[in-house]
């Protein structure tokens, strides 16, 4: 156990800084409707002060979980201080989730992702969906589900996991590294298709490489082959524009608290029509789960659940509206593209693609002999600036629309400064 002194010394003790209060929940103003187009950058440090990020934060990692902005987070306490009164109009009505349909959160999100409310059930995170759609299908041992070699534990464990258990089969392609277009995907992916294979499962971005999959494509590829698509797009709402019913794979599922800065423990599962629903089995249950005419609404009779986190998730999906994902996305992607230029110059490997269609908002490089963890450690206690990767050398820089320039500038002198004292 960390004493006391150690524990204040370390980095968690920047994330145990004084409560704000609610008041200033409030009291910072959105941007004018205007001002993007009068002064943008004017236009994105007002954005910024809705993150109650300290402004000497440099937060280059989003990719693992986002931080809600001032609406959200007054979304969420409101709903605590209403819904804990217990005042609900209906004598059958109680401040929780997971029994019912929940349109009134349903309907929004499905509408922001280019789905039918009917399409679209509302989970606790994306490692839940991914395990509705493992312990979903009837399989017979050694029938196969194929997955990239790039895939999150959340997204590969709930197969390991059934492997283990009813023996179906987990074959994996390997990703090409870095991945420099998109036929080479989908080439690797269609060689890899066995006779046995039942279910594609890949991430739509992937976590370690940022790379951008070609969803689209991959699912066409499926459906040619009579072989159910799906897709873990964690890291996909929030940080580009996303058509699910566009796409045509058969499942997705994903995070809503990374890069749509909405409350902690969101997570959806798209289920493309009833065809697909008809063949999977609920992994938690309560009563309606088997209630076809429900469609994606019986997925989420799951029991209690928390209610403010959709309202926040409301609100998340109302601050990202107020934007426009349109102008979020090319945000997202021109700071990606400038630490990526700028980590190249450095002589860095890239991880990602070096195609911009085929990557976001992450960035992924290779820098060896630079020690990540040192690096991330470092950067972080010293720094305050937040990022994270794989070992030994990988640095996965993530870069949501609220930094700035000025702060990808000051991640670069620092790693420039890194390296000069590490003599790497
Ligand atoms: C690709 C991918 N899938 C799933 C997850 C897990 O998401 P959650 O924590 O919402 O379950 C992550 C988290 O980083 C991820 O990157």
């Amino acid at each position: 156990m960390l004493d006391r002194r150690s524990f204040l010394g370390s980095a968690a003790a920047a994330s145990l800084a004084a409560p704000i209060g609610a008041q200033a929940l409030t009291s910072v103003p959105l941007p004018a409707a205007d001002l993007h187009a009068k002064n943008e950058d004017a236009y994105w440090a007002a954005l910024r002060k809705q993150f109650l990020i300290p402004a000497d934060v440099v937060n280059l990692n989003v990719g693992t979980v986002g931080s809600s902005p001032r609406p959200v987070l007054k979304a969420i306490f409101d709903g605590f201080e209403t819904t804990e009164q217990m005042t609900q109009e209906g004598s059958e009505d109680y401040p929780i989730w997971g029994y019912g349909a929940w349109d009134q959160y349903r309907k929004p999100f499905a509408d922001f992702m280019g789905a039918k409310v009917e399409q679209m059930a509302i989970l606790r995170n994306c490692t839940e969906a991914n395990s509705y759609i493992a312990n979903g299908f009837d399989m017979k041992p050694g029938d196969e589900v194929l997955i990239s070699d790039e895939e999150h534990g959340s997204g590969e464990m709930p197969w390991m996991l059934r492997s283990r258990r009813y023996g179906v089969v987990v074959k994996k392609f390997a990703m090409p590294k870095p991945a420099k277009n998109a036929a080479e995907i989908l080439n690797r992916i269609s060689d890899a298709i066995m006779p046995k294979t039942r279910i594609i499962f890949v991430s739509h971005i992937s976590t370690s490489t940022g790379v951008v999959l070609p969803a689209k494509e991959i699912a066409a590829l499926a459906r040619s082959k009579g072989i159910i698509s799906a897709f873990d797009g964690a890291h996909a709402p929030g940080m580009m524009k996303v058509d699910l019913n566009d796409i045509g794979c058969d499942l997705y599922t994903g995070s809503m608290h990374k890069w749509l800065f909405a409350t902690k423990g969101t997570g959806f599962l798209y289920l493309r029509d009833r065809s697909v629903m008809d063949r999977v089995w609920n992994t938690i249950a309560t009563g309606g789960y088997d209630d076809p005419a429900r469609m994606a609404d019986r997925y989420m009779q799951i029991g209690s659940s928390c209610i403010p986190t959709l309202m926040g998730l409301n609100a998340a999906i109302g601050f990202a509206s107020s934007i426009g994902m349109d102008r979020i996305e090319a945000r997202n992607r021109m700071l990606a593209d400038y630490i990526h230029a700028e980590m190249m110059k450095r002589g860095a490997q890239d991880w990602t693609s070096p195609d911009p269609a085929l990557r976001c908002a992450i960035a992924t490089v290779n820098v060896p002999p630079v020690q990540r963890m040192e690096l991330q450690d470092w950067l972080w206690k010293n720094h305050k600036v937040r990022i994270r990767g794989g070992n030994p050398s990988k640095l996965r820089l993530a870069t949501p629309y609220f930094l700035s320039k000025a702060d990808i500038d000051r991640f670069l002198g620092l790693f420039d400064e890194y390296r000069k004292m590490k003599g790497a």
